[in-house]
């Protein structure tokens, strides 16, 4: 099928819900993706951060191989050889005593299972989180998810109790979170926001708070997760220790999957049936999800993501320096953007045209999110397509 073809297709069925790129990918290769028409991208968008271990990875290709051959599906109400060993694999990579674990198949899945655990373990009603916020489009993720685009067409039907406060403001949190707040859910690095980095003492300040009130610090590392910013967990660069901690888009390589890792008590406190659901660690995801915890660990892709996140760095410092058009640029590992003066959407589609492709986070911030199996060359190669792109527009 031609890119022409494709798009009429997609665009005469598919619900109108995403932004899309006049592009349709069919092949793809650790950071590098193919269309229909067998043009070359640089990815940067990299499925939304979710090709961790970068695309087709031989070893992901082979266990998921193996176990479509042996086994499909497995309802969690029945025992499984890969689920025990992802289970055991995830205790082993998860910060010490987050040792209760439940698979689900997406990041809003997590979410949602992170906000019933609280109310179980707590018995609580009230939830605060963050302006700027985002933890996904289900209900109950999408109620303590910040933007008014999202949420107005629902609001009748989102939590009522969820309070939202400034992202990286210590005070109003301590001012906020009191002796009925559930949890505070953050994200250790802003994503959708446009990769903002709260200052050193926020983590930290909010455990603190947390523990005074009684409350649970939920940290969603869906998107700052499993090495992406040049640790395992993005918390860990603060030294923080959270109750729970949301995981999903690169956990099974492009498999559907979510997961929550929970202190034994919290996680204990969901009874038979309170969460359930019929792929929630079925043996295929599991499978692609054991073999990327893999790679991840034995490519020491958390360190590979900080060596070339400097890289990136300043590749992107140059662009600020060589064109006034970029106000800022920020980020940590291979989680990066660059703030831009004007509307980034000719950007995206010129990159594209070059051979790059990029994301964006709200109308003037370009994320980067690349598969950690990155290669230096690839980075200094999109960089030079961005410069010359951004030098059509000044
Ligand atoms: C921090 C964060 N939380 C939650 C989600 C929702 O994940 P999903 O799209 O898999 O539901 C996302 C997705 O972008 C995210 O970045």
């Amino acid at each position: 099928m031609d890119t022409q073809t494709i798009i009429q297709l997609e665009e005469g069925t598919m619900v109108n819900v995403y932004f899309r790129y006049p592009a349709a990918i069919v092949k793809g290769s650790g950071a590098i993706l193919w269309d229909a028409e067998g043009r070359r991208y640089i990815d940067l968008m990299g499925g939304y951060g979710v090709a961790i271990v970068g695309h087709s990875h031989p070893k992901v290709v082979e266990a998921l191989r193996e176990q479509i051959g042996r086994l499909t599906i497995c309802h969690p109400s029945l025992y499984n050889d890969v689920r025990a060993s992802l289970l055991e694999k995830l205790v082993t990579i998860a910060p010490k005593g987050l040792n209760k674990v439940y698979l689900g198949s997406s990041g809003a899945e997590a979410v949602e299972v992170a906000i019933k655990m609280a109310k179980k373990n707590t018995g609580r009603s009230k939830l605060v989180s963050t302006m700027g916020g985002f933890h996904g489009k289900t209900l109950g993720a999408l109620s303590v998810t910040w933007n008014p685009k999202y949420r107005e067409p629902f609001k009748d039907f989102l939590i009522r109790n969820v309070e939202f406060v400034p992202y990286g403001n210590l005070e109003k949190a301590e001012a906020t979170i009191d002796e009925n707040t559930m949890a505070f859910i953050v994200e250790p690095i802003q994503g959708e926001n446009g990769v903002k980095i709260p200052p050193d003492d926020y983590l930290k300040g909010l455990r603190d708070i947390c523990d005074r009130r009684g409350s649970l610090l939920i940290i969603d590392e869906i998107q700052t997760g499993l090495g992406r910013t040049g640790a395992m967990w993005a918390c860990q660069h603060w030294n923080v220790k959270p109750d729970i901690i949301c995981i999903g888009k690169g956990l099974a390589g492009g498999v559907p999957m979510g997961a929550v890792l929970a202190r034994e008590d919290v996680g204990d406190s969901l009874k038979l049936g309170e969460h359930t659901s019929t792929f929630g660690g079925n043996p295929l995801a599991c499978a692609a999800a054991s073999a990327v915890i893999d790679v991840i660990v034995g490519e020491k892709l958390p360190e590979r993501a900080k060596r070339l996140g400097e890289v990136f760095k300043r590749e992107l410092e140059k662009l600020k320096q060589a064109h006034s058009s970029v106000r800022e640029v920020r980020g940590l590992g291979l989680m990066r953007a660059a703030e831009l003066r004007f509307d980034i959407k000719d950007v995206i589609v010129k990159s594209l045209e070059n051979g790059l492709i990029t994301l964006y986070s709200g109308r003037n911030i370009l994320r980067f999110l690349p598969p950690l199996v990155i290669e230096e060359g690839h980075i200094l190669e999109a960089s030079k397509i961005l410069d010359n792109v951004l030098s059509t527009f000044s």
